[in-house]
């Protein structure tokens, strides 16, 4: 028998540890994973010349844009930066303009991406007004529900307990996950309301975002959670007291996981000045403390994802003078795994975290069938990294339209350097190589 592809002379991530092999590729599956001599013949081979290759990343938390936002990313760039940064499938957030909160919308937005997409994506959507339409929109396709909890992103009233736990209820029934950014927008909005006609330093925003609003988030949500056994997913956790809340709700059963971004584990807010608002976000990255916490909480494997949160904007609306202006977000889809290579090559990070968090957790929590590890039979969405690679993050250089980060001039260890989606090489020494509408709608 003849196969599509051999990749070979590779040392492969499997569930059970490295195996020095090759992958056989067959219509976008892995047929085989064997060494040399046991590999069938294909039409294309390729040496991999010993480099590590792991399940293509998996970012369950971008802001792809495009549409009216398409001066900021567009689903064809900011699939080129997931690609260069070697990810095989990206989660596409709902705060889109229009938002992608009904039938209509997510169809549009798929209809749009089918052309111009990279890699695999999947769409969140936000609640709608009437929650009995949430079934539809997962029949449409829809792979989870985003619930903001800063300011009303979507049809459903955020301020009232009783529409959210009927809201997450309807997504149990539909059996798909809910996100959930958590900071109290009555805290945020009245320390904003107090702060903004005199203040504009960094230290003032830090104190409108402040831990305590995501810990009442975080709280409140725990409680609709533990009444509903729907799947609740925290994005980018930032802080520690919220971590010891997750902790003890994990603890006592309730059906809940959470992320942790790149900038929330190697920024503090000592960092904010020096990078003229470029590493502003929301939340904000904090004190050392936190910082700390997170790490921690990661190698008792208390948090399950790693996202970046790539959230593109235009450097004017970054560059604002008034700090409560300024557009929050980090387009991190292009630094996250060369950082995280960085902390592997310090020793603080192990490989097996790694692809656990930032590949086989979120794939199985957002019920992406067959993805997120590398075994017979699943779809041959691959990395091939070379862990010895230095590199000075250049952020001219990026795919995303975001051509400004945190982590310009950051000296990493550690590069993706192939990109492989559904068996198809997309990205190779940093170049696309393949055309839009290679990746596919993952519904
Ligand atoms: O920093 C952020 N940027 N936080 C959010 O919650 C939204 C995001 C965006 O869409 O820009
Ligand atoms: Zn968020
Ligand atoms: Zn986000």
């Amino acid at each position: 028998m003849q196969v599509d592809r051999v990749l070979y002379n590779g040392k492969i991530y499997t569930p059970r540890g490295f195996v020095e092999a090759g992958i056989a590729i067959e219509k976008g599956r892995i047929f085989k994973i064997a060494k040399k001599p046991s590999l069938p013949k294909a039409s294309s081979k390729m040496n991999l010349n010993g480099l590590i290759v792991l399940p293509g990343l998996v970012d369950s938390h971008v802001h792809l844009r495009d549409q009216e936002r398409a001066y900021r990313e567009d689903l064809f760039t900011g699939t080129a930066a997931a690609a260069a940064g070697g990810f095989s499938l990206v989660i596409d957030m709902p705060n889109n303009k229009p938002v992608t909160m009904d039938v209509q919308s997510l169809r549009e937005r798929m209809k749009l991406a089918e052309k111009k997409v990279l890699v695999n994506v999947a769409f969140y959507s936000a609640f709608p007004e009437n929650t009995k339409e949430i079934r539809n929109i997962v029949s449409e396709g829809a792979i989870a529900f985003k619930l903001f909890l800063l300011e009303k992103v979507g049809g459903l009233n955020i301020d009232d307990d009783t529409v959210v736990l009927q809201a997450i209820n309807e997504v149990k029934k539909a059996n798909v996950p809910v996100a959930v950014h958590a900071e109290d927008k009555d805290i945020c909005e009245n320390e904003m309301k107090r702060k903004q006609e005199n203040r504009t330093d960094f230290e003032a925003y830090l104190e409108a975002h402040s831990s305590n609003s995501e810990v009442k988030a975080v709280q409140r949500i725990i409680g609709v959670a533990e009444k509903s056994e729907a799947h609740v997913h925290f994005c980018h956790i930032s802080s520690a007291k919220s971590l010891s809340l997750i902790k003890k709700a994990k603890a006592v059963g309730v059906n809940i996981t959470c992320e942790v971004t790149p900038h929330h584990l190697l920024l503090t807010s000592k960092d904010l000045k020096r990078h003229e608002n470029l590493a502003i976000t929301l939340p904000p990255v904090r004190t050392r403390e936190d910082m700390n916490a997170l790490w921690k909480a990661l190698k008792q494997d208390l948090i399950d994802t790693l996202g970046s949160d790539h959230a593109p904007h235009a450097l004017k609306e970054k560059k604002l003078k008034s700090i409560w202006k300024v557009k929050p977000g980090i387009a991190g889809l292009e630094t996250t795994l060369p950082l995280m290579l960085t902390q592997v090559n310090k020793g603080r990070l192990t490989i097996t975290e790694l692809v656990q968090l930032a590949s086989k957790n979120p794939a199985e929590i957002f019920h992406l069938k067959d993805r997120g590890t590398l075994l017979k039979g699943y779809c041959a969405d691959l990395v091939v990294i070379d862990i010895k690679r230095e590199h000075k993050i250049d952020s001219s250089k990026f795919h995303t339209k975001a051509k400004f980060s945190p982590f310009d001039g950051w000296k990493v260890k550690g590069m993706p350097v192939k990109t492989f989606v559904n068996g198809r090489l997309v990205m190779e020494e940093g170049e696309i190589v393949a055309k839009p509408g290679t990746g596919e709608i993952i519904r």
